[in-house]
């Protein structure tokens, strides 16, 4: 049995209060998915800007009724300390992933994205430390190794940002190690590889590349590549990315608090390997198969050309095991959006 399945069997038994910011986003409604299945009480903290509610319905729709009546949202922004407040009262442990997401966006509009990105986790961090909470969790990000070149990238290596975005992320990192050495309050920062899974949004100009590239091939539209397709990435199945927010809230290990763990497989694939999977499983069982080829286009500014996380640290303070390898996980990613994919 893995430290998870018992740590799942011990939340069961002992219920717990969880705080999960950014609720009605992909990873939030993951974890609140989760969370709910678990008979835990959830919070939920989301201004809907980039969330939804169809995501907060399609949870809704596979926990019992009375799972759902455990979750309470609270329609808030996170630039309101009084909302952060409100939302960490009585509170057991805090997920805090609300944020804005995507480099390109940042790049386009710096401000919105540092308001968000920084004076929310502030106030993220001040309202949890307040509120006495047991642990906060909260949504870093791989692109804090900016220019680093080194391969593996192992968590005390970084480089300078390559974004706006990143900026943020990284100093979300400085204030929570702020936090807990000038006020007693640590925290752990989970730096997400790319995510995929169920519920990521697939429309408008800052979606992520998989669940663009599965509408446009379920579409039979174009799929654009960035760069030549040797750009690769550490692509990382949502399943994974819960197991390691409620191993880290739920964390007795002292010297496993106040750290940034890789959150990921330490896997590298690159994009037209990405692609040629998509459309195999978007092609399978079907009889008029999609044969069309990428098209190529130039390489994006700010982006890095490969990335690969170590998972040492997190796997051996965490116990973090990866349950879902990229195929597993396109596998169950590409089953939903068939099923829940409209155009
Ligand atoms: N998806 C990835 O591959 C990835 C990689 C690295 C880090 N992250 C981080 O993970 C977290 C979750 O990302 P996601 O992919 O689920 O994105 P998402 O856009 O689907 O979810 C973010 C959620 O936060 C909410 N939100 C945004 N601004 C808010 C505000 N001011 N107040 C309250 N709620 C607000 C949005 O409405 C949305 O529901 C983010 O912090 C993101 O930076 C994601």
């Amino acid at each position: 049995m893995t430290a998870y399945d018992e740590l799942k069997i011990q939340l069961v038994l002992t219920p717990k209060r969880w705080l999960v910011t950014g609720v009605a986003g992909f990873i939030g409604s993951g974890l609140l998915e989760e969370l709910l299945g678990l008979n835990q009480t959830v919070i939920g903290l989301d201004n809907f800007s980039t969330g939804y509610p169809h995501n907060l319905e399609d949870v809704c729709a596979g926990v019992s009724e009375e799972q759902w009546s455990r979750f309470t949202l609270i329609n808030g922004d996170i630039r309101s300390l009084v909302d952060c407040q409100t939302a960490c009262q009585n509170v057991d442990y805090v997920l805090h992933q609300a944020a804005l997401g995507s480099v390109p966006r940042s790049l386009k509009d710096p401000m919105t994205t540092h308001t968000v990105n920084i004076d929310g986790f502030l106030n993220m961090l001040m309202a949890a430390r307040e509120a006495n909470v047991a642990s906060f969790t909260y949504a870093a990000s791989s692109s804090t190794y900016g220019d680093h070149p080194g391969l593996p990238k192992v968590e005390d290596r970084i480089g300078r940002p390559l974004s706006p975005y990143a900026v943020t992320k990284y100093v979300n990192e400085l204030y929570a190690d702020v936090f807990a050495r000038c006020y007693g309050f640590p925290s752990i920062g989970l730096r997400y590889f790319n995510v995929f899974g169920r519920r990521q949004n697939p429309n408008g100009a800052y979606s992520a590349v998989i669940p663009r590239w599965i509408l446009s091939l379920l579409n039979r539209q174009p799929v654009f590549i960035n760069g030549d397709g040797s750009t690769s990435r550490d692509f990382c199945y949502i399943d994974n990315v819960i197991q390691a927010n409620l191993l880290s809230a739920t964390t007795q290990n002292v010297a496993a608090k106040n750290q940034l763990y890789n959150v990921a497989l330490g896997d590298r694939t690159t994009l037209n390997e990405l692609y040629y999977a998509l459309r195999e499983g978007v092609n399978r069982g079907h009889d008029r198969p999609n044969t069309q080829e990428p098209r190529y286009q130039d390489f994006r500014s700010g982006d890095v050309r490969h990335s690969q996380a170590d998972i040492s640290k997190i796997q051996s303070l965490l116990s973090y095991e990866p349950e879902f390898d990229i195929h597993e996980g396109l596998k169950h990613t590409l089953a939903w959006y068939r099923d829940n994919l409209t155009s």
